[in-house]
């Protein structure tokens, strides 16, 4: 029979400041259990992130402005929003209340802050660097035992009620089982199958440990068919544009959560020369290729107005007559009553250099939205429809010119 036992190790109340393994070693103590070979310790990440000093007074956070704008669109405490924004890479979106974010590859809600087992007025944010939390809990704890630590929190599934767990990061065991190769019960090979192992020992804890008061902010896994390594660290991620969920929803704009500040600002000066004596609209755009190089361009209209260029194009075309291919972010700014937003054929223009370029819309009010170029031309046309790769052709300017046509 295969069979695994939970314990629950109940502490004192973990407060700032404190030693944790002391207080984990003290609750073991009292219950009788001591670390065996083969343990697995499953922590909760706001036990690990109080006991780090992660705990925020919020009386002591003045939100800025972007903070101000984003906790009224969803309805959020403006100092708490100050947080998240600190905390986080990006915001994905959000529902009044609560606001989905990215960070280093993952979607957490509201960057991982938290009020549940906070003092009142505080909240607490996620371990600093909760990779080497758990490399320096096992080695505390650990007294010559082979032991591995989890450090886990709790996630909802989309549509799903309630919580499971998930780890943040773990020490001595293989976070994700590549269960490929091997069979299943018609012994057909498993294509794509990988194991959370890491997110499912800390489902099974928090059947335990729970998330309220009951003062078990630990358990140990024993007699788990997981082996104890050397491996751990980081819990391995995969790109968004691999991911079912993201692929499947993620359409429209963003709020703009900084980070393109220069960009935007190039932008801006660059609109200061627009040719648009006839509309009287004057466009910026400035782009940010891998290189690090930036290009801005306004637009250039014609008395003729299907020879009109649009700043976008124009930057675009600046870029790659600098030798540029790989285009990773663009701002365009107008001054409009909303950020603006780059038209049809632009957005094609774009989209042949890749769906995950990032387009910043801005206008002249201080308000910006952002979004991929796949998302704003979702199923655009690509040279797939072509049946061929662009840098095999196009590409490579001497392949593509004639013979003798080379100067
Ligand atoms: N325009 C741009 O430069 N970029 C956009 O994203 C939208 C429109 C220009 C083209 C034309 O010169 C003027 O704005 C009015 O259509």
């Amino acid at each position: 029979m295969s069979s695994l036992e939970i314990l629950g190790i109940k502490t004192d109340l973990i407060k700032v400041g404190d030693d944790l393994v002391e207080a984990l070693e003290k609750g073991m103590a009292r219950a009788g259990l001591a670390l065996q070979d083969g343990d697995i310790l499953v922590i909760s990440e706001s036990t690990v992130a109080t006991a780090e000093g992660r705990v925020v007074d919020l009386e002591k956070v003045s939100p800025g402005d972007l903070a101000q704008a984003l906790a009224a669109r969803y309805d959020k405490d403006p100092r708490e929003m100050e947080l998240i924004l600190q905390e986080s890479d990006e915001i994905v979106g959000g529902i009044p209340g609560v606001v989905l974010t990215m960070k280093e590859g993952f979607l957490y809600p509201n960057a991982g802050i938290d009020h549940s087992n906070a003092p009142a007025g505080h909240v607490i944010l996620f371990p600093r660097d909760p990779k080497r939390s758990a490399a320096e809990i096992r080695r505390k704890i650990a007294a010559g035992k082979k032991i591995g630590i989890i450090i886990g929190d709790s996630r909802t599934h989309p549509l799903r009620l309630g919580c499971v767990g998930v780890a943040l990061a773990c020490d001595g065991l293989e976070p994700v089982e590549d269960a490929r190769g091997k069979k299943d019960l018609f012994g057909r090979e498993l294509l794509i199958t990988r194991k959370a192992v890491a997110d499912n020992l800390v489902s099974a804890a928090e059947v335990i440990m729970g998330e309220g008061d009951e003062g078990i902010p630990a358990v140990i896994i024993r007699d788990s068919p997981v082996p104890i390594r050397e491996a751990g660290g980081e819990i391995p991620s995969i790109p968004p544009q691999e991911c079912m969920y993201i692929g499947a929803l993620r359409r429209g704009l963003h709020p703009y959560t900084g980070g393109y500040d220069d960009l935007i600002r190039s932008a801006e000066e660059a609109r200061e020369n627009a040719y648009a004596p006839y509309s009287g609209f004057k466009v910026g755009a400035a782009i940010i290729c891998r290189s690090g190089r930036i290009y801005s361009a306004c637009n250039m209209e014609n008395a003729s107005s299907g020879a009109d260029i649009c700043a976008e194009r124009a930057a675009l075309a600046k870029a790659l007559a600098s030798g540029e291919r790989d285009p990773l972010a663009i701002v365009v700014v107008g001054d409009s009553s909303s950020p603006i937003s780059p038209c049809g054929i632009c957005r094609q223009s774009l989209v042949e250099f890749g769906e995950h370029i990032l387009v910043i819309m801005a206008n002249l009010q201080g308000e910006a939205v952002m979004a991929s170029v796949g998302e704003l031309l979702p199923s655009a046309f690509t040279s797939r429809f072509l049946g061929q790769s662009p840098i095999s052709k196009s590409w490579m300017p001497d392949k593509r010119m004639p013979e003798g046509s080379r100067r």
